[in-house]
């Protein structure tokens, strides 16, 4: 076996393949298909401090080689979160991380400092940039000073590590993520979906209920390693990069455009042993190829 534990902060991961925030649930669906201990990291659904009903239906559209989505972080709330899901899932053997989401700055960090209570959650992801939401969500992931006003709040209140989620759907990512670094946050994952529609021309109408949803999917993976390896060069805190992965091979291209750590979304729902098959395939590519430890290949293209 060659070494897989990667650190992201102080968050230390058995290997750097996490599940993306609504893609796995909360990690217990998935128990009779995969391993959960074999996972790095589990990112559960998008969580706010009141409950979301979600957008109506329909949600999801199939596109070439992806989908889209605007299911709109529907979720019961971080109370009902921390009463009712967490004493479920507190005890599986790997990291357990919190999506976060608000419509201010205030929201998110009142939801964050409550999962800040939770001794077996050591890390959240804000999510600045969902683009399925009316307010909030993706308003803050589009300027610098939207991004810094919520990681700012946050940092505040939560002293684990924060990991701040951000948008494709802007000019130059790189910007955001640096100013996400200058108020504290401790890595930024990226991307969130890219922002997209679909037409039933039947009924002359758009195929999701909102008209626009956000894709994902291998669809999106050239442009999400683009702008992984942009903020990679960009900031010094580490970089999770997602976006379209649904094999090994993916998952090493994006550490060596200079992700620390890597999450897998939309091929979950078409393998749901997607995470362990990539985990095992980074390891079998590294002792092929003579690397005793994965961090020798993050960011291996400069
Ligand atoms: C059905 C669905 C629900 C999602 N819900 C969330 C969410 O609650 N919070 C979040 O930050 N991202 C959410 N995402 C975005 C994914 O976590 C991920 O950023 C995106 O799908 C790109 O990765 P992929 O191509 O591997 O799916 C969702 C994506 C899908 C497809």
């Amino acid at each position: 076996m060659a070494n897989l534990n990667v650190k992201i902060n102080d968050l230390e991961l058995k290997n750097p393949v996490m599940t993306a925030s609504g893609t796995f649930g909360y990690g217990l669906e998935f128990a009779d298909f995969v391993p959960l201990n074999e996972i790095g990291g589990i990112i559960v659904k998008g969580t706010t401090l009141e409950p979301r009903q979600g957008n109506d239906y329909p949600r999801l559209a199939e596109t070439a080689q992806g989908m889209l989505n605007c299911v709109g972080l529907q979720n019961k709330g971080v109370d009902y979160f921390c009463e009712n899901i967490y004493p479920q899932i507190q005890n599986i053997d790997t990291n357990m991380i919190v999506n976060v989401s608000g419509n201010s700055p205030e929201t998110y960090a009142a939801c964050a400092e409550k999962i800040a209570t939770l001794d077996k959650i050591p890390a959240i992801e804000v999510n600045i940039s969902c683009p399925n939401v009316k307010s909030g969500g993706m308003a803050f992931g589009v300027t610098c000073e939207g991004a810094a006003s919520v990681v700012k709040a946050v940092r505040k209140v939560y002293h684990k590590t924060m990991i701040v989620k951000l948008s494709p759907n802007v000019t130059n990512i790189a910007d955001i993520a640096r100013a996400c670094e200058a108020e504290g946050a401790d890595s930024v994952s990226l991307i969130n979906t890219l922002m997209g529609m679909a037409v039933d021309i039947e009924k002359r109408k758009p195929m999701l209920s909102i008209r626009t949803g956000g894709l994902s999917g291998p669809a999106v993976k050239p442009v999400a390693l683009r702008m992984v390896y942009d903020v990679a060069h960009a900031v010094k805190i580490p970089v999770v990069g997602l976006g379209g992965i649904s094999n090994a091979k993916d998952a090493i291209e994006f550490l060596m455009c200079g992700a620390t750590a890597i999450e897998i979304g939309t091929a979950n729902f078409i393998d749901p042993a997607v995470t362990k098959k990539v985990k095992d395939g980074i390891n079998d590519w590294l002792e092929a190829h003579g690397v005793k430890d994965v961090n020798e290949i993050i960011g291996a293209i400069q």
